[in-house]
């Protein structure tokens, strides 16, 4: 089981597009997947049309007292399952403070999930916090949505030095630029000159586009409501660079 997370500190970057893209894909290679929305705001659930509800809510989920399993539910799509996200998910930073091992309470959590799923993805809410360190321990590889701006790349910089610091688990970072804006020249100028010279650069970039600000009216991913679109076909290459880059085979 391979746990991926979309992450970045700030907001509206994209990711849970990606996440929801991505997942979408992964099921499509056959590979049996769970979306965890763990953003209170419950774009993920929205985008799949289920409600943004956890009985108990996320503190029956940290403590134990309900499991996983029994929250999960299943998707318009064959072998894509999603645990809700919960307007408690707000406080799920006390909760973990509650908790024992607090950064390592996610990677705990979903262990007992390694038989049923080959791929797990974390949507996470825009901050830096106990839960995104958390989400940090538990993840195999962070995909880190980027604005092309010279301050996106020290956000990244930032991300790696805070990581440095961990001990033990460190997830494998794989930054992107999303929403690349062809008509400004920094952001093809920047687009197009990182990725060549950083190794936790992808060598895809998502661009914006209006056929991704559709999933809102659609709820669905991009990649199953317009398969052919040039969004869908760049969502592609970034989940085989995802793909390849956590080594998952198969
Ligand atoms: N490449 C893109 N082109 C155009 N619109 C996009 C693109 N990616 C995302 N969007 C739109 O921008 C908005 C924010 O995207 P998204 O929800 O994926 O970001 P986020 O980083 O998850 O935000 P938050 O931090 O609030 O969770 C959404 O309305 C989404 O449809
Ligand atoms: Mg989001």
């Amino acid at each position: 089981m391979k746990i991926f997370a979309t992450y970045n500190i700030k907001g509206g970057v994209g990711k849970t597009a990606t996440a929801v893209n991505l997942g979408y894909l992964a099921a499509k290679d056959g590979y049996r997947v769970l979306l965890w929305d763990l953003d209170p705001q419950g774009a993920a659930s929205y985008l799949f049309r289920i409600k943004p509800r956890v009985k108990g809510g996320g503190k029956a989920l940290i403590k134990g007292t309900k499991s996983i399993d029994s929250a999960i539910k299943g998707t318009d799509f064959d072998r894509l399952e999603l645990l809700p996200a919960d307007f408690t998910y707000r406080n799920l930073d006390l909760l973990l403070d509650a908790a024992k091992r607090p950064a390592r309470r996610l990677a705990a959590l979903l262990a007992p999930l390694k038989g049923e799923y080959d791929v797990v993805f974390l949507d996470c809410p825009p901050s830096i916090s106990l839960l995104s360190e958390s989400v940090l321990h538990a993840a195999d590889l962070l995909l880190v949505p980027l604005i092309p701006t010279t301050l996106s790349v020290r956000t990244l910089d930032q991300l790696t030095e805070f990581m440095a610091g961990f001990n033990g688990h460190r997830p494998d970072v794989l930054a992107f630029f999303s929403m690349v804006d062809r008509r400004k020249r920094l952001h093809t100028q920047i687009a197009a000159d990182l990725p060549a010279q950083r190794p936790d650069f992808a060598a895809t970039a998502i661009p914006a586009l209006s056929v991704i600000e559709q999933m809102s009216v659609q709820r669905a991913p991009v990649t199953a409501f317009s398969p052919r679109s040039q969004a869908a076909r760049q969502y592609g290459h970034l989940w085989q660079e995802a793909r390849e880059r956590a080594g998952l085979t198969g």
